[in-house]
């Protein structure tokens, strides 16, 4: 623990100085895993980041690949010639539900691969052994193959909540390697239908209903508009596979469409049994698709390879989430977003884990289920976000110790959490006994890029950490100069190197993938050298004296609500299907529990008046083409837009009257009488704050 004193000594040196006020840093003392789990820890010794570091890279990936069990081993650890689309592992094959599954079966055949809670807390805990799942993986397998018409290379969409039947489907496509774009279940169907489109899937599998905050919600409708709106795009969907969430019981007031819509129940009886061998895919071969928010209106599909990718998750399962075979694991986040892929499925199987899967709210029927389910199950890791950890304490915060649950070892993952949130995390729902790690990453980068090294590094409250090994990142400003760490300056975080997590492309869309993560900080286009192709990744940042960094938040039109990533264009432009609109407006709004949480401004079209009713229908739009999680929390009808001379919409100024901000120097704009007009309208007499306002939430809409 020689580096912890270091980093005590220079903590006790630091000096608030004026830059670091001005992103409201504050630094945090050090918290220290306890002896107890350093005794047990995977990753104990130090000489990991000699190990990762850059004389050593990229080779030193090969321990995490070396994680895995490969048909063919590879030839080239990272093939660099066709920069910045990286290539891992070239040459190798491997199946990832071989990897996940079948290769544990001796070991490990009758341990629980997962343990499905569902909402109800009536119905006990399902378990699935290892030997359990195989056999259904390869059943599914096997009707995807033979009824789906699938063969390796295919997409198909999967638009389910949590529940066992989603990983089951995943793996049967892993296993013929059928490419799966996972669709989030609260996502309504025109979002599904849109990604099901733009993949071109021509299966989607999808579930009757399920249990969300103590109702059973019909979800089988939302297929029959994915399929509409796929149609409006010029995509057949060509078969829908429905699950049941109650054997033999259809819990959808939705008819099934025949000769297209099929019950997985009925059609799986054909394949009892039946054993499909595991596909061997190269390395690079594309896993799954992972539709994720950007700067522009459509979604884009985040594609992940193989190879890279579950060498990535494994590795970082076990060396951050300190992940054994014995330990029962919960990350209680949708399996529907990226957490979930690559931290409930992925990674833990990878590593014969034991993974608990939960279908509903957290704080369903009561603040206490969380830790009734941790105390039943006996969990002992568990992983969640900000947002559901500032629930359950505004819900319940004397709640966990009322329950007779040990964590050794608890994640954060999403968003920013502030410090007084993380100590109430440490306190009260570790107990003051488990080590946490505060995970910064992103859709794109397939696994955490910082956070501390559990058994390693001390945690600062609020800060995510260091890099992780074998990831080197770098603080630029805007003209690509260097932000030194310790300067206190904030910049934007790239990734000087590649990792195997990293995702491979946009789907289809290879232009937009260099411009949106490299055109920003490349050296020469043309380059085969990875040093030239900084990965951009959105976030803003700053670096502490001691190597730590603390993310922002976005620094592109994307607003993070509730740790779900959200383009500020898809809003507009669902707002702009509303016909009374002429013109739309979305910005962040600071929110005690969900972090941020879009509001709207809205100006009507010559002769519209009737405010009421366009903000209805523009709530009511945002929700039935993106889903409820996108709800405004207020649509202002405004007279008429702040804008530039040249027309531009001040997404900034509106940001601000919407956060109590002042609204800054405005008389350059075209009509800055507006800016006072809706300011009035919208922060009345209440008193203007400056103070305190987060970083993106100051820079939001900023000409950049
Ligand atoms: O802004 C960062 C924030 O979440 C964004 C990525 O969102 P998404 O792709 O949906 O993935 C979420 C789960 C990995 C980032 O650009 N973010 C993620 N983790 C953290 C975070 N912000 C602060 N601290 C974190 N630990």
């Amino acid at each position: 623990m020689a580096d912890v004193r270091v980093m005590k000594e220079k903590e006790q040196e630091t000096e608030v100085n004026e830059a670091q006020i001005a992103v409201h840093w504050k630094e945090e003392q050090y918290f220290y895993p306890s002896s107890k789990f350093i005794g047990q820890a995977y990753l104990t010794d130090p000489a990991v980041d000699q190990r990762f570091s850059e004389k050593n890279f990229p080779e030193c990936f090969r321990e995490y690949a070396d994680l895995l069990s490969w048909d063919q081993y590879w030839h080239t650890t990272l093939d660099t010639s066709d920069a910045p689309f990286w290539k891992w592992y070239a040459g190798g094959k491997l199946n990832a539900s071989y990897n996940c599954i079948d290769r544990h079966l001796e070991q490990y055949r009758n341990k629980a691969a997962f343990v499905f809670v569902g909402e109800p807390e009536d119905v006990p805990p399902l378990s699935i052994t290892y030997q359990e799942l195989y056999y259904q993986v390869n059943e599914m397998a096997a009707l995807l193959r033979d009824f789906g018409g699938l063969k390796a290379g295919d997409r198909v969409t999967i638009h389910m909540p949590v529940v066992p039947e989603l990983p089951i489907t995943m793996l049967a496509c892993a296993r013929l390697g059928v490419i799966h774009s996972v669709v989030f279940g609260g996502f309504s169907g025109e979002a599904c239908g849109m990604r099901a489109a733009d993949s071109g899937s021509k299966v989607l599998v999808t579930i009757d209903g399920y249990y969300r905050s103590g109702a059973m919600t019909d979800h089988k409708e939302k297929a029959d508009i994915a399929v509409k709106t796929a149609k409006d795009e010029k995509h057949t969907i060509e078969k829908v596979l429905v699950w049941h969430r109650e054997p033999g019981k259809y819990n959808s007031k939705t008819p099934m469409v025949e000769g297209r819509d099929f019950f997985v129940e009925d059609v799986l009886k054909k394949y009892a049994g039946q054993i499909v061998e595991p596909v061997p895919m190269p390395s690079e071969a594309p896993l799954f698709l992972m539709y994720t928010s950007g700067t522009t209106g459509r979604p884009k599909g985040c594609q992940h390879g193989t190879g890279g990718y579950l060498s990535y998750v494994a590795g970082t399962t076990k060396y951050i989430q300190d992940l054994h075979p014995t330990d029962v694991y919960w990350c209680m986040a949708d399996i529907g977003w990226i957490t979930g892929h690559s931290y409930i499925v992925y990674g833990p199987l990878a590593l014969a884990a034991t993974s608990v899967l939960y279908e509903g709210v957290p704080n369903y029927p009561d603040a206490g289920r969380p830790w009734r389910v941790a105390k039943r199950l006996n969990v002992n890791i568990f992983h969640t976000s900000p947002t559901a950890i500032r629930m359950l304490r505004k819900a319940g915060p004397d709640e966990p110790a009322k329950y007779d649950y040990h964590f050794k070892h608890m994640t954060t993952v999403g968003e920013p959490i502030e410090p007084e949130v993380w100590k109430w995390y440490h306190e009260v729902v570790g107990k003051g006994e488990a080590v946490i790690v505060d995970t910064w990453w992103q859709t794109e980068t397939g696994g955490f890029l910082c956070s501390t090294k559990p058994a390693i590094d001390p945690m600062k409250p609020g800060s995510a950490g260091p890099a992780l090994p074998g990831i080197y990142p770098v603080i630029f400003d805007e003209e690509g100069k260097e932000v030194k760490g310790g300067s206190g300056k904030a910049g934007n975080i790239c990734i000087r190197n590649p990792w195997p997590g990293m995702f491979q492309t946009i789907y289809g869309d290879r232009d937009r993938f260099v411009a949106q993560y490299y055109r920003k900080y490349n050296k020469n286009p043309k380059s085969k050298d990875w040093r030239d192709w900084p990965y951009f990744a959105g976030d803003g940042a700053v670096q502490a004296p001691d190597g730590y960094f603390r993310i922002l938040g976005r620094v592109d039109d994307v607003i993070n609500v509730a740790g779900h990533r959200l383009g500020t264009k898809e809003l507009e432009s669902a707002c702009l299907t509303v016909n009374e609109v002429a013109e739309a407006a979305v910005i962040p709004v600071v929110d005690e529990v969900k972090g941020r949480v879009p509001e709207v401004y809205v100006s009507l079209k010559p002769g519209q008046h009737n405010a009421t009713a366009v903000s209805e229908a523009v709530t009511k739009a945002i929700e039935h083409q993106i889903g409820k999680i996108a709800r405004p929390k207020k649509v202002h009808v405004v007279p008429d837009m702040p804008k530039t001379r040249s027309g531009k919409i001040m997404r900034r100024v509106l940001a601000a009257i919407s956060n109590q901000m002042d609204t800054g120097d405005v008389t350059t704009l075209a009509n800055p009488d507006v800016v006072e007009q809706i300011r009035v309208m919208v922060q009345g007499n209440r008193p203007v704050i400056t103070k305190d306002v987060p970083e993106d939430v100051k820079r939001f809409g900023e000409e950049r």
